[in-house]
């Protein structure tokens, strides 16, 4: 048995959705404590009473540190984590200039262990503990991903992708490769530690429909598995979709029809989306994933955050990395506000902060297991200095209550605002 940690500091934690219940569901308690045995969160409360109830604990005090829950980002490409920031495409060109070859470099199997390795120590910094990846095409660098991920505790999902066609040579697998390959990883990983395996055809223009069917049949078979894809990023691709799938009735008809529409369906963009597709997704209780650092970076459009939420859609927040621009989920919350004010909502601090973290793992079906500081969860937190930077501190120290200071922090934070990221009750980057 494992001594028990009190970790005090001002605490935030949501009892409800603020974007639908209102921004009273996001609790801050300025002198609270979590309660963590055995890498999971067993008590939360004011500090001095669990202190008195719990005087074997170990105390970690974190001052004026702001615990938070650990960021979730709902959709990242880790295999692009060295083409970041690459200049002046937008998405097909942007794919076969930059993505398409790195991806074909992580056959190697010693570069994908160094690039998977280094993107979740990238995340790590920045405070992400949970991330839902898109592998390449390549059965290893699937298994790169998780030896990572489990070196570290972290709670991650991913996928090999499949692309049958419209990918250069070296890059493709066949309608049964995919399903053969996606399978075993499947049998291997899923449910092992704290990973998850995602089924994950790429998108339609890169599958053909017997590999769409084949990844659909084996959905079916699994359905405990989540599936993620990518749906009317831009314009120009849906042109392409609707050239490629003449009798779909739209983009999300090409996964609807081989049975890749779901309520464990993860669906990366969903920016300029029908009205069938809107009400198609929400009646099934599929996920949108808005990627707003990749939705500007790349030129895509302006996803309708307040239309969707108020729809009643299941929404997550991510950097698809590396079409988005950043890996911090800070940045991200930033991104999206910015990206509200274009759409006419002006999201309050609680909202960003409940979509990078409780939103997100609604997305992923993991709300059970993360993105709250809740009694029962998994014990991965951050805590957060206000403080960090010149810019900050002065902004901060103005702040008239705890939304404004978080909110500043969101705008103006990056890694160096992350003081300690804690993963499964231990904390990362420590050698012990
Ligand atoms: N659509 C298909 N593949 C990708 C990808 O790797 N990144 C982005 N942003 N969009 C995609
Ligand atoms: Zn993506």
């Amino acid at each position: 048995m494992t001594t028990a940690q009190l970790h005090i500091g001002q605490t935030i934690r949501f009892d409800g959705n603020p974007t639908a219940d209102g921004i009273s569901a996001a609790i801050h308690d300025s002198r609270g404590a979590l309660l963590v045995e055995s890498g999971r969160i067993s008590e939360l409360g004011d500090a001095d009473a669990l202190h008195r109830a719990n005087p074997q604990a170990q105390v970690i005090d974190h001052g004026d540190g702001i615990i938070v829950p650990g960021f979730v980002d709902a959709h990242v490409h880790y295999p692009q984590t060295a083409i970041v920031a690459s200049w002046g495409k937008r998405l097909i060109d942007w794919l076969n200039d930059y993505t398409f070859p790195e991806e074909m470099r992580l056959a190697d199997e010693s570069y994908a262990n160094e690039i998977a390795g280094r993107y979740l120590d990238l995340v790590l910094s920045n405070g992400t503990t949970t991330v839902c990846s898109y592998a390449t095409i390549h059965p290893e660098s699937v298994n790169a991903f998780f030896n990572a991920a489990n070196t570290r505790g972290m709670r991650v999902a991913a996928g090999k992708t499949c692309m049958d066609r419209n990918a250069p040579e070296g890059l493709t697998d066949t309608a049964q490769s995919a399903y053969d390959d996606s399978k075993a990883l499947l049998q291997r990983w899923h449910g092992t530690g704290r990973l998850d395996y995602v089924i994950t055809p790429r998108f339609s223009p890169t599958s053909t429909p017997e590999q769409l069917e084949a990844l659909g049949a084996l959905w079916a078979e699994h359905p405990e598995c989540l599936m993620q894809t990518h749906l009317s990023e831009q314009t120009d691709e849906i042109a392409w979709v609707r050239s490629l799938f003449p009798d779909a009735r739209d983009y999300l008809d090409t996964y609807e029809a081989f049975g890749l529409l779901g309520k464990r369906g993860l669906y990366g963009h969903a920016i300029h989306l029908e009205q069938r597709e809107r009400d198609r997704l929400r009646e099934t209780g599929a996920a949108l994933v808005h990627c707003p650092t990749s939705n500007t970076f790349i030129g895509s459009g302006l996803f309708d955050m307040d239309g969707l939420l108020r729809e009643g859609q299941r929404i997550g927040l991510a950097t698809d990395t590396g079409g988005g621009s950043s890996f911090s989920m800070l940045r991200t919350m930033a991104a999206a506000y910015e990206i509200g004010q274009l759409r006419g909502r002006a999201l309050h601090a609680s909202e960003l902060l409940w979509l990078g973290t409780s939103g997100s793992a609604a997305a992923l079906h993991m709300q059970g297991k993360i993105g709250n500081l809740a009694k029962g969860l998994e014990a991965d937190f951050n805590v957060l200095d206000l403080a960090a930077t010149p810019a900050l501190a002065q902004r901060t120290q103005r702040a008239d209550d705890i939304w404004e200071a978080i909110f500043a922090t969101i705008m103006l934070g990056d890694d160096r605002t992350i003081k300690e990221t804690w993963v499964g009750g231990q904390k990362a980057g420590a050698t012990s």
